[in-house]
């Protein structure tokens, strides 16, 4: 898809160091730089997506292999989902997460889960996500939900 500048943005595979100015510019601007390396980023079974304008990260969302709070069963958490406001609203978001979505059930097809924040379970519902329990807090964030995609039989 072109964007303002005309170069194309595309969806693609990102290192963890390339996730870590827009978790923190979008999502913790109140956490120190090492606050923002999440449990898991290297991991093998992880992995991290982007939506990149030439070497121009826009877009992220990471995916790790890991059971819901107070399970044991496997299942796939996305977090870190955040766009710089430039290009909100253009469809990048839901890429990241469908492409996401397919590259973790070709691995296994496991729940997917979130840590939903109260701003974004429109979003989350459109890709059709279902809020699961109590809303919470997430100090200095805000409400929050789990919000889970089971996989399509
Ligand atoms: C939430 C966020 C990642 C969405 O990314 P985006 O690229 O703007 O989303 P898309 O354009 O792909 O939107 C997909 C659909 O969800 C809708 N949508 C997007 N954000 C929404 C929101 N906050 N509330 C309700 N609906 C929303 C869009 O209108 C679109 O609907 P459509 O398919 O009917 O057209 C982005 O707004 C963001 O970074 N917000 C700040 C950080 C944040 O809250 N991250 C989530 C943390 S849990």
């Amino acid at each position: 898809m072109a964007g303002e500048s005309g170069e194309s943005i595309e969806i693609r595979e990102i290192i963890a160091e390339q996730t870590r100015a827009i978790r923190q510019v979008v999502l913790r601007p109140h956490q120190a730089a090492e606050e923002l390396i999440y449990p898991g980023d290297n991991d093998a079974d992880s992995f991290h997506l982007g939506a990149v304008r030439g070497d121009e990260v826009l877009a992220i969302l990471s995916m790790y292999h890991q059971p819901m709070p107070g399970e044991t069963e496997n299942a796939w958490r996305i977090r870190g989902m955040a766009s710089v406001a430039e290009i909100r609203g253009q469809g990048y978001g839901r890429m990241l997460v469908e492409v996401a979505r397919d590259r973790a059930w070709a691995v296994e097809r496991a729940v997917i889960w979130c840590n939903a924040r109260e701003s974004a379970f429109g979003f989350y519902e459109k890709l059709g996500f279902v809020i699961e329990g109590e809303l919470f807090e997430i100090e200095g964030i805000g409400s929050h939900a789990v919000m889970v995609l089971n996989p399509t039989p």
